[in-house]
């Protein structure tokens, strides 16, 4: 049965309340032509999106007339920490393949700010603009396999994401259209130490990520590990692939997370091809500290189609949408 408790809401009720004075919902942390980073190097021109925390503006780099982005969050509330694991992150991620380039980090006023490279849309915005707000079979399988490669790489470098859906995951601009980049680590956490060994498992665990998205295991409070990452994957492919997830209409969290218990893979994913269920039967195999086959998950999710063209336009590039 599935378990009507609303207070299971609560917790998500009083977050929200407090959320909507911050990112998008907050006025304008930066001003029009403000300068920011070393030597004023940074023009800010116009915000440009915003969420649960920051707002992101379009700024201009000056020396080279290059696009930036500037991520904006205010230093004065409970959450400052969540730049600084931002900037931590990014940092370690550096040049590699599907993370934004980082060029400054700094406090302005009373905000943080980081200015990284300029990406474009992300997936949820994409998906809602697409013809009965789904994307193909063959560009989620190609958006799978490179956020599986994605978080391989952050991964191996002792971090987890805990927050992948398909808003903190945009496409890059021009050249890089095709290929999908990760943003938002302000709930990113490392799960190994320096010298390779696991981080202690804590008992219980606040929750953290979104719960639409997040493992069964978050629903319990578990300690998250690269599986988790790999379940708000899971999730993240259904929702762009069908178009919702079985439980949009859930009020609850409570309802949600039994959801995610009992549902099977066919109705989550009623449209891919029957092949697909072994990702989540190789999921569920997974322990805490298990470290995930990523080649074995890009497989699974290749068969489902004839074959794998990361030439060819997506969609929405092809429809102008
Ligand atoms: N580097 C970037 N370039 C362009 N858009 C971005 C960039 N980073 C984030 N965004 C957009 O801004 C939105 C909010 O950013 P995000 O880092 O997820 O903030 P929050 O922590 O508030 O959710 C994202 O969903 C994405 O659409
Ligand atoms: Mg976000």
């Amino acid at each position: 049965m599935l378990n009507r408790n609303r207070n299971g809401n609560k917790q998500n009720g009083q977050a929200k309340q407090k959320l909507d004075l911050r990112g998008k919902n907050a006025p304008a942390y930066l001003e029009p032509d403000t300068l920011l980073g070393r030597n004023a190097l940074f023009q800010v021109e116009k915000m440009i999106a915003g969420g649960g925390f920051g707002q992101i503006y379009k700024a201009i780099n000056l020396e080279t007339d290059e696009e930036v982005a500037v991520k904006v969050e205010r230093a004065s509330t409970n959450d400052s920490q969540r730049m600084i694991l931002e900037s931590k992150v990014l940092d370690e991620m550096l040049g590699t393949k599907h993370f934004p380039n980082v060029y400054y980090i700094g406090p302005h006023k009373n905000c943080n700010f980081i200015v990284m490279q300029m990406l474009g849309r992300n997936l949820g915005d994409i998906r809602k603009v697409l013809p009965h707000k789904k994307m193909s079979i063959s560009s989620s399988v190609r958006i799978g396999i490179q956020i599986v490669e994605a978080l391989s790489l952050l991964h191996t470098k002792g971090w987890l994401h805990r927050d992948l859906k398909p808003t903190n995951c945009c496409l890059g601009l021009d050249e890089k259209r095709r290929q999908v980049y990760l943003v938002d680590f302000g709930m990113s956490r490392r799960f190994r130490n320096d010298d390779g060994s696991n981080r202690e498992v804590r008992h219980y665990c606040g929750f953290r990520g979104t719960t639409r998205y997040c493992s069964y295991r978050m629903h319990d409070r578990r300690e998250q590990g690269p599986v988790d990452d790999l379940w708000c994957l899971y999730y993240t492919l259904a929702e762009l692939v069908e178009g919702y997830l079985p439980w949009r209409d859930m009020e609850s969290v409570d309802e949600m997370a039994q959801a995610k218990k009992i549902i099977k893979h066919d109705m989550i994913f009623p449209s891919m091809p029957s092949k697909f269920a072994s990702f989540d039967r190789n999921l569920r195999r997974l322990r805490q500290h298990s470290t995930p086959d990523y080649v074995k998950f890009q497989n699974i999710l290749a068969s489902c189609v004839k074959y794998v063209d990361d030439n060819a336009e997506f969609e929405w590039d092809i429809l102008g949408v």
